[in-house]
Order: structure tokens, then sequence, then C-alpha cells
């Protein structure tokens, strides 16, 4: 019988985790729940005769791949990949997948949340200001993008996207005014919300240079990774700017020293939670487990990543 381990330090809602269960159920597979674990060691016991792998933001590094001979698929349940070491994974014949688009509304409306208590003054009873009519600038035109543009939509906002990895005509279609120069989505947008993934082409490259270009109450929204911001920068300009903003969904390393010099000008949640639903956990989780199946059956490997 196959076993199949949900390894999540952030545990999935209940009701995915029943989801997951029955899609493996029914396909005789057994389901071993490791959540909230405290180490790599943890995991590692775990992870030690199993054939497949759910996991989350989880670290799966080449020490946990290397514990588990049986692995054959390590699926992340949602669309960042920059937590599985897929070098490790090609080493040991695993094949790794994300599940695209699964959380992505869950994301784009956690960027309007943070947005509007930002600029609604965390709801002190003081007066705020409005998202119509602003313009908003999608830095990275793939699922989460595409939601952000259809709710700005709704709230008003005029849309711009730089994507040199989407044709025009996407963008285009959705009714988004596309930006052919990075620097100019910055140089025009009040806000920008960062859709990129974190790699070695993208690690720190929002900084200075292009934030100091935002107009008067440029306000950045993270929703991606900490990784793709160079901090030293960001300080920099917040220090230089005192009307310049940063929301983010897990908080950056210079995080107190932001809340202590910066009141009011940033968000942070409490823990990555941009995909912390009910719905994201039990649609990324249900595909999660599915594609697991597909790919021990029938050798399907859509999604595969590496
Ligand atoms: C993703 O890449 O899918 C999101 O960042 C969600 O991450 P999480 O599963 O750790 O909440």
């Amino acid at each position: 019988m196959k076993k199949v381990l949900v390894a999540t330090e952030k545990p999935f809602a209940p009701a995915a985790v029943d989801g997951i269960r029955e899609v493996l159920e029914k396909a005789g597979y057994t389901l071993i729940l490791l959540e909230k674990y405290e180490s790599a060691e943890e995991w590692k016991r775990a992870a030690a005769d199993v054939d497949a792998m759910i996991i989350r933001s989880d670290k799966a590094t080449a020490e946990i791949i290397g514990a588990a001979p049986n692995l054959k698929v390590i699926v992340r349940a949602g669309a960042g990949y920059d937590n599985v070491d897929l070098e490790a994974c090609n080493f040991k014949g695993v094949v790794a997948m994300n599940t695209p688009g699964q959380n992505s509304n869950a994301v784009a409306e956690l960027a309007f949340g943070m947005m509007l208590y930002h600029y609604r003054k965390g709801f002190d009873g003081s007066s705020g200001s409005e998202l119509r009519g602003k313009k908003l600038g999608i830095h990275a035109y793939g699922n989460v993008g595409k939601y952000v543009a259809k709710i700005a939509k709704g709230f008003g906002m005029e849309l711009y996207a730089f994507d040199p990895f989407v044709d025009n005509a996407v963008i285009e279609k959705d009714g988004v005014r596309v930006v052919e120069k990075e620097k100019d989505l910055y140089r025009t947008c009040d806000f920008v919300s960062l859709h990129i993934p974190s790699n070695d082409q993208t690690k720190k490259s929002i900084g200075y240079e292009l934030l100091s270009l935002m107009p008067s109450k440029g306000t950045l929204i993270n929703t991606a990774r900490k990784e793709v911001i160079d901090e030293d920068g960001l300080m920099k300009l917040m220090e230089e700017r005192n009307d310049f903003n940063y929301l983010s969904d897990v908080a950056p390393d210079c995080r107190q020293a932001i809340e202590s010099k910066f009141p009011g000008r940033y968000v942070f949640t409490a823990k990555k939670m941009g995909a912390q639903t009910a719905e994201a956990n039990i649609n990324a989780g249900i595909a999660a487990a599915t594609q697991i199946v597909n790919f021990l059956e029938k050798g399907d490997t859509t999604f595969q990543v590496n």
C-alpha cells in the first residue's frame, strides 16, 4: 500500500486534510499526517518509508529528500517551489510538482486586505483614503496577478502590468495596460503589487533604484517572497521618504527596524498567510493529492517543475 506524507509546519484547514484523505484512500493509499513539526529530524523520521509527499512552504532540503529512499514524487501544494531542492530531487529521481492557480485568489484577496487596512489607517477611527481611481501596477501577470486585476477593477482602480514572459494580448484582454519597462511600472503607479517568483534572477531585485521612482505616497505590496526585496535599499528609501509604505505578507528581516522607525507606514502579517484560507487549502491540497495519484498510477507528470 502506497504511503503519502503530508508534512506541513503550517497546517492545512481540517476540511482540506479530509479532502486529501478522501482522494488518497479512494486510490488505496495511506495518509500520514505530520503537522506543526518542530525539527527536520521529526520530518525525516516520518518520511522514512513514504512514496510521496505533500508540502506547503516547508523546506524540502537535500537532507529531507535523502531521508526518503522510496520517495517518487513531492508536490508543493501551492505556486512557489523555491523551498524545494530540485537538484536533490533530480539526483534521487524524484518528480517535483506544484499546483499552480489553486491558491491564487486567496493571495490576491490578501493583497487588497492589506491595501484597505493601510489606506484606512488600520481602522483606527481617523480619516483614510480610497482605492478608487488609484493606479495599481501588477508586477508579473501570472495566476495571482490575474486575480489581482479582476478584483482591482471592482474597486475602480487604473491597472498596469509588467511581465516580459506574458504576451501583451493576454494582459490587454483583461483591460490592463501593458508597461514595457519595469521602471515605468514603478514610475507610474501609486501601488505596485509583487507577484514574481523567488529565484536567482529575482532575489534582491526590488530595491532602492526601482522603489525610489514611485510617486508620492507610493506603496509596495509584497505577497510574493521576502527574498525578492533588497532590504537595505528598502530601508534607505523609507528613511529618505516619509511618504513611502511597505505592506508585506511575511515580514522582512528588517521588521523590527521598520516597526520602530516608521509607524503607520507598514503592514506585516503574523505569518505567511496569503494562501491561508480553507478554500485555498482545499483546492491546493486536493489538487496535490490528485496529482500524486495520477502520477503514481498513470505516470502523469502535469505540473512537474524539475
Ligand atoms: C505559494 O507559493 O503558493 C504561496 O506563497 C502559499 O504558501 P503557503 O502554502 O506556505 O501558505
